[in-house]
């Protein structure tokens, strides 16, 4: 399942955040802000406990979330996207995966892994702002899913047609929730018209 923001507030950000005059500053808090839409869409249903409230007026009953969820950013770029999500799931653990594109090919090349073990029922959200060819989204679900992760969804701002297919063809089982869905991938692998590489855009090393 691929569902795309379709949001003028989502497609404002996005342009601003494609300008390649966008400082670093301004990109990182306009990929905070899209990343807590993206949340409330994509964790519609999350498990509510039932819990018994004293309003000011009346007694109750009201709903608090019921989940272990893990965020797991692909580093480096997902890093952009972690504060947004700790900021509406508090309480959530942190797992990272460190992934490199190689140059040539776009393969992934993992080199770091520090995920919780899984218990079986966590919810584990990978965030990545960009999902190109799709090799890297692709290979941190599979490594969550050789750690016992059943339950995984993928939220990122930019997709490309490309990466969509083949994340839906290796993981028909996990979600993705996209802000905005591009043409095509270059001859050098970049999602046109993109914004360029994220992570440089949001730790200012262009
Ligand atoms: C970028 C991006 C994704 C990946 C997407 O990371 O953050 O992880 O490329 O491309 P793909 O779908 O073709 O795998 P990159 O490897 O450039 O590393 P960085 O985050 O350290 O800049
Ligand atoms: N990674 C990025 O950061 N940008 C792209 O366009 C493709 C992969």
């Amino acid at each position: 399942m691929h569902s795309i923001a379709n949001h003028p507030l989502v497609s404002h950000r996005i342009t601003l955040m494609r300008d390649r005059a966008t400082p670093p500053k301004l990109f990182r808090e306009l990929v905070a802000e899209i990343t807590v839409y993206l949340a409330f869409e994509a964790l519609k249903d999350l498990r509510l406990r039932t819990v018994p409230v004293a309003t000011p007026v009346a007694e109750t009953t009201g709903g608090l979330v019921d989940e272990r969820i893990v965020l797991v950013p692909i580093l480096r770029a997902g890093m952009g996207m972690l504060d947004a999500m700790l900021g509406v799931l508090p309480y959530a653990k942190v797992g990272v995966l460190g992934m490199q594109r190689n140059e040539q090919t776009a393969e992934p090349v993992p080199y770091y892994a520090k995920v919780p073990p899984a218990k079986g029922d966590e919810l584990a959200i990978v965030i990545d702002p960009m999902l190109a060819t799709g090799g890297s989204a692709c290979d941190a679900v599979t490594q969550l899913k050789s750690l016992g992760y059943r339950r995984i969804k993928f939220l990122n701002l930019i997709s490309a047609p490309e990466g969509v297919s083949r994340f839906e063809r290796e993981h028909p089982d996990v979600p993705v929730f996209s802000a905005v869905m591009d043409e095509r991938l270059n001859s050098h692998y970049y999602i046109v018209p993109g914004l360029g590489d994220a992570g440089d855009r949001i730790f200012g090393t262009l």
